[in-house]
């Protein structure tokens, strides 16, 4: 990435308005995302917003190509525990880079800027499940592996 792609591709925090830029057509690279509705949206946003510091979405739009649209995102909620001295853990969730831009350093822009905040919150540390295939990037973004993920799923 050149040094005016480095300034057009700033991490900032989500906004309502995101919704019409692509957020959620973004979201459905990543996983089954059906279509949310501009009601849930603004609830869902809403409800988020409550958390304030201790739950955050942050995202890259694309003013490079003027279409304004949202090319990355993550999101970071911190949990709040009696252990480590009441110490707080960063989890990181829903990552994902538009296909048409990947490569570009976004991605490890979006995990540095959820690291870092979560850092700033206090946390000892940050924390993320993802596939073997994605196992490199994180390594470049600062990650280890360490033991595996169980799941049940209720849906
Ligand atoms: C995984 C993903 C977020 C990476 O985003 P990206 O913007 O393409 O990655 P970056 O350009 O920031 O990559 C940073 C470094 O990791 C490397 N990297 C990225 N993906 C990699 C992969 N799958 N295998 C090996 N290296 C990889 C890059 O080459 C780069 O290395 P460099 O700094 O030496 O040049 C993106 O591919 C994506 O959205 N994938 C689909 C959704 C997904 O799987 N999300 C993760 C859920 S856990």
């Amino acid at each position: 990435m050149d040094s005016v792609e480095e300034e057009i591709y700033q991490v900032r925090k989500l906004e309502i308005s995101d919704k019409n830029k692509g957020f959620i057509e973004l979201l459905q690279q990543l996983t089954v995302c059906d279509s949310v509705s501009d009601e849930a949206f603004l609830e869902r946003f809403q409800e988020i917003a409550k958390y304030g510091d201790d739950h955050v979405i942050c995202v890259i739009q694309d003013d490079n190509s003027n279409s304004g649209r949202i090319v990355a995102t993550g999101s970071l909620f911190i949990e709040k525990k009696f252990i480590r001295n009441c110490g707080k853990v960063g989890h990181i969730e829903d990552v994902v880079v538009d296909s048409s831009v990947r490569g570009k350093q976004l991605g490890k822009k979006i995990i540095d800027f959820l690291s870092d905040h979560a850092r700033a919150m206090g946390c000892y540390k940050v924390i993320l499940d993802c596939s073997l295939e994605n196992r490199p990037f994180y390594e470049k973004c600062g990650f280890k592996q360490k033991e595996i993920q169980m799941v049940k799923y209720f849906i």
